[in-house]
């Protein structure tokens, strides 16, 4: 007999494969009425997987009365109704640590792209421009002041990045991280007043929300440049709109959107604007391996009882 698993949303196909040669899993986002499948079914999983875009809902977990654990791809896991698993001794996991180089990498690509221009300069030749004008000179990236927004695995591994580039760096966060060498800012204001660049890798959920707000944007001023890597919901997207129409700031480059994946209209228009869906860890080497992981803790789970990565 194997055992139930629950597959909440997509995963890579070839993922989905493994998966179901090694448990008898069950594709929900498949299912024409999910409340009526669980209602008849539900009882049967005492897994879920599921990843951070997607997550696990309190009711769909109290649609599981046999639920045990839920894996989750991705490192973010503010779509997972936590308290509702930690109420009925449900175990989370999720894949910390084997995305963090590539998304610290497009973070800082997308640091280059929007301080140099690079998108803007692309569409600028694909447009013809370069015929009869010249693109306008950007902004020194090299030996510029960044501050850091969450200094966990990510924004390590952005301010290693910014080693290379001769960066002072600065960090905000819940609290100074002891083996982190970079300046600690407790006023996440100063740090943006301070700072040419401010990349957010702290993690959403609501102790997060609108953390960037319209202080924090005013601080970092006409000079600064907003990069956004971690959820969309750090950061007041209204006022970040704003801020930008207004030359408030001079830049943003956004990964991550408060209602993905719907992008504001007033974005799009935007030359000074780097606009991604969501890919920090879109690679081929991090997917493989964040759903190697959710196999692993699965595995783990069901032969000696323990997760490998959880989050509580
Ligand atoms: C997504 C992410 O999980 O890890 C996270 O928190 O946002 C991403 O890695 C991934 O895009 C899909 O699982």
């Amino acid at each position: 007999m194997k055992t139930c698993i629950l597959q909440n949303g997509r995963l890579s196909p070839a993922f989905e494969t493994v998966l179901a040669t090694e448990f008898d899993l069950c594709p929900l986002w498949q299912e024409p009425d999910p409340s009526a499948f669980l209602a008849q079914h539900g009882e049967k999983y005492v897994g879920l997987v599921t990843s951070g875009p997607v997550g696990a809902s309190a009711a769909l977990i109290s649609a599981l009365p046999s639920l045990q654990i839920i894996c989750s791809r991705g490192v973010g896991h503010e779509k997972i109704d936590v308290k509702a698993a930690q109420s009925r001794g449900i175990l989370v996991s999720n894949t910390p640590g084997v995305l963090t180089d590539c998304v610290a990498d497009l973070a800082f690509g997308a640091l280059l792209s929007v301080g140099r221009g690079i998108c803007a300069a692309d569409r600028f030749v694909r447009r013809g421009d370069w015929q009869h004008q010249r693109f306008s000179l950007t902004v020194r990236v090299s030996g510029k002041k960044l501050g850091i927004v969450g200094m966990g695995g990510v924004g390590r591994a952005i301010a290693r990045r910014a080693a290379g580039f001769d960066m002072e760096v600065r960090y905000n966060s819940r609290r100074m991280v002891p083996e982190v060498t970079h300046d600690f800012e407790a006023s996440l204001t100063k740090l943006a007043h301070w700072a040419d660049f401010l990349v957010v890798s702290a993690p959403g959920g609501p102790d997060t929300r609108h953390l960037i707000s319209a202080e924090v944007l005013a601080a970092l001023g006409g000079k600064g440049f907003l990069v956004n890597v971690s959820r969309g919901t750090l950061v007041d997207e209204q006022v970040l709109v704003q801020a930008l129409a207004t030359g408030m700031i001079s830049g943003a480059a956004l990964d991550v959107f408060e209602d993905e994946p719907c992008v504001p209209e007033a974005l799009l228009a935007m030359e000074n604007v780097v606009l991604l869906p969501h890919i920090a860890s879109g690679t081929k080497e991090t997917f493989q391996a964040m759903e190697a992981l959710v196999l692993e803790n699965l595995r783990s789970f069901f032969s000696i009882g323990r997760l490998l990565t959880p989050i509580f």
